[in-house]
């Protein structure tokens, strides 16, 4: 990242020097990247709901980084309803935005309004996930997805106690009950997350160390259509009473919205305290859910640091808006069935209770207090 913004930094000088000379542009040269000529230029930057903490962090950290850089934005969120986020864009480009990121509700619904978008020569970042079915993105910002799910499937496998914290077996072949939630269908994250997880599982549902008591071992069966946690919460409950009393050892839980809902649906049952707890894994890092592993509750969750995918995708609009080639570390894995759109992923990042300091808290993720 810090050579990434050296070399953007070091073009921006240039350019910011000329510009300096005939427009008396913003001093400081050298610190940050200059935006030069598109200083108040206004970015449009649409995110899917408010009812998950990352996105509001996400937002934040996009709008501060781009008005650190001189930009103008305007965020909105579409409290997950298609037709919302849609008509959020295309007042963005009523408005004359220079740029978009979107991160979208589901991945195939934007294609006449990015349409628009491209025919006014706006360039499109999808952000976290991808927007599929249009050519009319230019590049993605987000993480190594099909690592994340491979990181949740290993600390299901840690936490029952069949992997140990180095990821080797300890000859511990259970039979462990497990159930299985995947992301919401419309979301292409979601699959990369469930292909990541299934490559670890499977075998141990194969030689049967894990059972999935209910059967229900199919992406469609274990989806939760917009990661709603009632939803989550509605087919936990479903599969306690289906299961007729058996314990549950395990839950592989996508992200943290949904280990709420998994969680509470765990609690209603009444079969489980705090010694036969289920091993529960998550993404995301939202607050509520690190407050949970400390408690006990759930077992894990997956850290992508939001600041770090706002700079990201803010240096890809700045390069854009100021005629360069975005860097991208992935120009094979994101088809959207249009195209392959060039990506820069991150790397995501396991937490537990071992490491909640170390990672969340020294990183100035959170604070001590913001964990009491
Ligand atoms: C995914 C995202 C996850 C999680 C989930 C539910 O697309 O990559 O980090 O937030 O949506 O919001």
């Amino acid at each position: 990242m810090k050579a990434r913004k050296l070399l953007i930094g070091i073009a921006a000088l240039g350019l910011a020097t000329t510009l300096a000379a005939c427009s008396g542009g913003r001093g400081g040269a050298g610190t940050e990247a200059e935006p030069g000529s598109n200083d108040g230029a206004l970015v449009g930057i649409a995110m899917p709901t408010q009812s998950s903490e990352r996105w509001i962090d996400d937002g934040n950290n996009v709008v501060s980084q781009l008005e650190e850089l001189g930009y103008e934005t305007d965020l909105q969120y579409a409290n997950d309803d298609i037709p919302t986020q849609v008509s959020q864009i295309e007042n963005m480009i009523a408005q004359g935005a220079k740029a978009l990121i979107v991160a979208s509700i589901d991945g195939t619904t934007l294609t006449d309004v990015l349409e628009s978008a491209a025919s006014q020569g706006i360039p499109v970042i999808a952000y976290d996930r991808l927007i599929n079915g249009t050519e009319n993105v230019d590049y993605y910002a987000s993480f190594d997805n099909f690592r994340v799910g491979v990181q949740q499937g290993t600390s299901l496998l840690t936490g029952l106690g069949v992997l140990d914290a180095e990821g080797n077996e300890t000859g511990e072949a259970g039979p462990y009950n497990v159930e299985l939630f995947a992301g919401s269908n419309d979301d292409n994250n979601a699959t990369f997350f469930w292909d990541g997880a299934m490559s670890v599982l499977e075998p141990y549902l194969e030689d049967g160390t894990l059972v999935v008591p209910s059967g229900q071992t199919e992406f469609e069966q274990a989806s939760i259509l917009r990661w709603l946690p009632e939803n989550a919460q509605d087919r936990m409950e479903n599969l306690v009473t289906a299961g007729g009393g058996a314990q549950l050892d395990g839950v592989l839980s996508a992200a943290d919205v949904l280990s709420v809902g998994i969680i509470a649906g765990l609690n209603s049952s009444g079969q489980y305290n705090a010694d036969n707890f289920p091993i529960v894994t998550g993404q995301d890092a939202d607050l509520g859910a690190v407050k949970s592993i400390l408690a006990g509750e759930q077992y894990s969750t997956i850290f992508k640091d939001t600041r770090e995918l706002a700079t990201v995708a803010v240096e890809m609009v700045d390069a854009l808006l100021n005629g360069e080639e975005p860097e991208t570390n992935n120009d094979t894995d994101y088809d959207n069935g249009e195209k392959v759109v060039p990506a820069f992923l991150l790397d995501p990042v396991v937490v537990t209770a071992d490491n909640i300091t170390e990672v969340l808290v020294d990183s100035g993720y959170y604070t001590e207090d913001e964990l009491q």
